[in-house]
């Protein structure tokens, strides 16, 4: 049974949790593929909020194994905590498998990201300061610690002693930090993390394998977004991993041909949080009545997410970038209230009319988008729980959407609740 992808179109946030959980009912097995607790994934089942890190969002299921692939970087400590945090609302996650390749998040990331940002100053990029660059940075550096190491304390030591040298130099003498004590970090991964996190570490491979040989189904859920991609992103206002569909395989071990469906997640308008470009951003009061109604607060960090509407020139390129099959739009009834809706069908760049984003990022930074008005709806669709239900003007929306970004879409939001969705087919 080949797998399924969950993607974000956007700039992360569009509700891959709850995407990822509705569709979870149907799956076996759910595999997180790459970034860490950076991510915040919510996820609302009878008036409880779950607000899921780096566990993947299928785990309030009892059927469903959860597996953090390879792709993932993981801080120990947050992932017991998460762990902890769960089993106190009575979700079971010993289930959960980590693979033995996923690399750590070590207090000298945390403390680099920190230092790194303030270094920036005004051109600092907006991290979430959660050490997600500099692991990713070692891990291609080659000097990374990963998580199989935890059951080699040998190995660890070794690995960790030749990080924290080269940490603390440049921590000392490049930011002016005091320097991290590595038989404290030793003590602390091997023998507060380690007897917790070892037993779970498996083959993930092997288990995502014999999962779709078995027939099984297969969801592999990504974190943050397209337009957060290290490559096809809006670089360096990016994460450091590859959340399009292709680190889906890298990420977890599958190959392209081992997928056959990619759901594509878009928020009926666009949010973003940190620095970079945004050409629909809305600097007046629609994004404040945006942000009310939508609670736009980032779901970890509590920063006010930026808000605009609807881009199809970036939905056509996540649609390019991600092979998408079809797009899941969530948060409609945030729009609810506007007397008129607006929806970017293209750029001007220096006077010339695009219908994908410029491919030299000073231009995407001097687009000027095209907008079609749309009539709102003027009614709470929170209670819709059919297509039929939805007013002509929603619904007129949601098909003017799919024209324009050139993939159907099946699935429509209209409240944070797992039963508060639609079944289209626009
Ligand atoms: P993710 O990172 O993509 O999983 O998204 P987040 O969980 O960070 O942010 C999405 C927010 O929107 C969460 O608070 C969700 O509970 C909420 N949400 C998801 N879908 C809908 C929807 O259709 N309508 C409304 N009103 N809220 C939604
Ligand atoms: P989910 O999975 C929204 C943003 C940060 C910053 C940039 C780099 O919940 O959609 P990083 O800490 O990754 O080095 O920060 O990426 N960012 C997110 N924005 N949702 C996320 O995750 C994000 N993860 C990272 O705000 O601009
Ligand atoms: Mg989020």
């Amino acid at each position: 049974m080949p797998a399924t992808v969950v993607v974000g179109t956007q700039w992360g946030d569009e509700g891959k949790g709850k995407l990822t959980d509705l569709l979870a009912g149907q799956m076996d097995v759910v595999v997180r593929y790459q970034g860490g607790h950076n991510a915040g994934h919510t996820v609302v089942v009878g008036g409880e909020t779950f607000a899921l890190q780096l566990v993947p969002s299928g785990v309030l299921y009892p059927h469903i194994t959860p597996v953090i692939g390879n792709g993932v970087v993981v801080d120990p400590g947050v992932l017991l905590d998460e762990l902890d945090a769960l089993a106190a609302k009575g979700v079971d996650a010993s289930r959960l498998v980590i693979s033995g390749n996923a690399h750590l998040i070590m207090p000298y990331h945390q403390e680099l990201d920190r230092v790194q940002e303030r270094y920036l100053g005004k051109n600092s990029l907006g991290t979430t300061r959660r050490g997600i660059g500099p692991a990713y940075a070692d891990k291609a550096a080659r000097v990374g610690l990963r998580v199989q190491d935890l059951s080699d304390p040998k190995i660890f030591r070794q690995k960790l002693e030749v990080a924290v040298k080269e940490k603390n130099a440049v921590l000392a003498k490049v930011y002016n930090r005091l320097p991290l004590d590595a038989d404290e970090i030793c003590a602390r991964y091997l023998e507060q993390y380690a007897p917790r996190v070892v037993p779970m570490v498996a083959d993930a491979v092997a288990v995502v394998h014999e999962a779709l040989d078995a027939g099984r189904n297969v969801l592999l859920e990504g974190a943050q977004a397209t337009f957060l991609d290290v490559d096809h992103g809006t670089y360096p206002f990016v994460t450091s991993s590859n959340p399009t569909a292709g680190g889906a395989c890298t990420g977890t071990g599958v190959g392209p041909l081992a997928i056959s469906t990619v759901i594509g997640i878009a928020k009926a308008y666009v949010t973003r949080v940190g620095a970079g470009p945004f050409p629909t951003e809305c600097l007046d009061q629609v994004s404040d009545l945006l942000v009310e109604r939508g609670h736009e607060f980032g779901t970890n960090t509590g920063r006010r997410r930026r808000c605009g509407w609807f881009d199809a020139v970036m939905a056509r390129q996540a649609v390019r970038l991600n092979s998408l099959s079809e797009v899941a739009l969530t948060k409609l009834d945030v729009l609810d209230v506007f007397e008129t809706v607006k929806v970017c069908v293209a750029y001007e760049v220096d006077g010339e009319r695009v219908a994908h984003p410029p491919y030299h990022q000073s231009a995407l930074h001097r687009a000027v988008p095209v907008y079609e008005e749309l009539p709102g709806w003027g009614s709470d669709l929170t209670s819709v729980t059919d297509a039929g239900g939805l007013p002509p003007a929603a619904r007129s929306y949601v098909d003017f959407l799919a024209e324009q970004i050139g993939v159907p879409i099946r699935t429509v939001g209209v409240g944070p609740g797992r039963e508060q969705f639609v079944t289209v087919a626009a």
